[in-house]
């Protein structure tokens, strides 16, 4: 008797209540080895000591999940650094590296716990130096270095470079994450900086910021800022925390734009419903850091000082990605058509630009045309011309079908309510739209969002 109990758990059970391994992937289109299977994280908890003058990380990411299989093995995705150990839900567990896979395999004892449904803890301790990224469009993302330190940035799959985690837009969480850096430099991140004190490692003295995120948050908005930092905390007149961190060398070019944060999330509240989170801000770096802007969660970054209409996208995310995030890369013109839009509702609201206008200059110009925006033909075009500027036109078209503008409005809000805080796939969006108008727009979708070329000029 005992000993058959010692043979069940020692090795795999015969009585059907063995786990098996999770996906080392979520066959995401584009990115089919990002995110893995068997698991939904609920909260990361990331502490991280950073020595920028040794381009060096030491963390330690304790993470909670809850099971959605019988595990035996589950894997997190991780880019470079040296796994120090692991542990599953308080007893060390094996692990293996492979490519950028961490795979951990808890004890039986564990394994025997790791049920569907269960909540379960993972501590992984690392170390290293973090590695930037060249995504398949040749841009930079993953941990960057800057003049003065580094910003993490993490679309689509960067954040594998400075934490362990389940690395997919569709599976989202809350953060808290404490940093520590030499006194003098500021760590600058998502949410809530909850607390900043004086703290020493042998090396000298330093700061530990502790940051907050409250609302989940996929791991491609999590964002690192750290270096020198002219910081400002106020707050909108509805009462919400702003939080902006500028290099100081941008300050003064930037100040104008920055000042207008709370005009433009009233203005978005406005067209496309309540704000998603509990604060706002911006990070402004140097020109030379990331080739792009991203709309980080609560804090979009900016490499330099951002226009104002810049300002109006990367802020339009925090409904349009950030809160309703995609559930695949596939789905990225939901976040890029959606932002596009919001600088021609802006242009037109603030500069007297027809939308009309934009619609027609974005039709006019070929690169809008390579392919359609729900379909990217490769992982090297989900940031290219049509995800944006095609994306932008269909927004247009089913404002043009519902053809009044409260009612458009309302549906866009009726949208970012819908799915606030979670996921959605383009078809959740057309049946949305189909259900919210009421129309068979079956000839809008072919048009517009899955058909090859221009629509002829009278379908517009
Ligand atoms: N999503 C960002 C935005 O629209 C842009 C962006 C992030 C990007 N990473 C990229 C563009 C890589 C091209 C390549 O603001
Ligand atoms: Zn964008």
């Amino acid at each position: 008797m005992v000993l058959a109990t010692v043979v069940c758990l020692a090795t795999a059970c015969s009585g059907g209540v063995e786990g098996t391994p999770g996906a080392a992937g979520l066959r995401d289109p584009y990115f089919p080895k990002a995110g893995n299977g068997g698991y939904d994280v609920t909260h990361y908890d990331l502490t991280l000591d950073v020595d920028p003058a040794a381009h060096r990380i030491r963390g330690t990411a304790v993470i909670t999940a809850r099971a959605t299989q019988d595990l035996s093995a589950f894997n997190l995705d991780l880019a470079g650094l040296t796994v120090e150990s692991a542990r599953v839900e308080g007893r060390p567990a094996a692990f293996n590296r492979a490519a950028r896979e961490l795979t951990l395999r808890p004890d039986a004892e564990v394994e025997s716990r790791l049920r569907r449904g269960r909540t379960f803890r993972t501590v992984v301790r690392y170390s290293g130096s973090p590695l930037t990224l060249t995504d398949p469009d040749g841009s930079k993302e993953g941990w960057l270095r800057t003049a003065d330190g580094s910003v993490a940035l993490g679309e689509p799959v960067g954040s594998m470079t400075w934490f362990p985690g389940n690395n997919h837009p569709s599976d989202k969480a809350t953060y808290d994450l404490t940093v520590t850096v030499p006194q003098g430099l500021t760590a600058v991140s998502n949410g809530e900086l909850t607390s900043r004190r004086a703290s020493g490692r042998t090396s000298g003295p330093t700061t530990t910021y502790h940051w907050h995120t409250a609302e989940p948050m996929a791991t491609y908005l999590a964002t690192l800022a750290i270096g020198r930092f002219d910081t400002k905390a106020s707050t909108t007149p509805d009462g919400m925390e702003v939080f902006t961190a500028v290099d100081p060398k941008e300050a003064a070019a930037s100040a104008r734009t920055l000042a207008r944060i709370p005009e433009i999330v009233q203005w978005e509240a406005a067209r496309f419903g309540p704000y998603p989170f509990s604060s706002t801000g911006a990070i402004v770096g140097r020109p030379r850091d990331s080739g792009y802007a991203l709309e980080a969660q609560d804090r979009p970054y900016f490499p330099g000082p951002p226009t104002a209409g810049l300002l109006v996208h990367e802020m339009s995310h925090q409904w349009f990605g950030d809160s309703v995030t995609p559930a695949s890369w596939r789905d990225m013109w939901l976040n890029e058509g959606f932002a596009t839009y919001a600088e021609w509702l802006w242009k037109a609201d603030k500069e007297g630009v027809p939308v009309g206008d934009s619609f027609d200059e974005a039709f006019a110009d070929d690169d809008n045309w390579a392919f359609p925006p729900a379909d990217p033909p490769t992982a090297a075009d989900i940031s290219q011309a049509p995800v944006y500027g095609r994306g932008a036109m269909v927004i247009h078209k089913i404002r043009q079908a519902v053809d009044d503008d409260r009612r458009f409005f309302a549906l866009v809000a009726g949208w970012t309510k819908a799915h606030r805080h979670g996921n959605a796939s383009t078809a959740d969006f057309t049946a949305y739209v189909e259900k919210a108008t009421g129309q068979d727009l079956t000839d809008l979708w072919k048009a517009w969002l899955y058909g090859e070329g221009r629509p002829a000029a009278e379908t517009r």
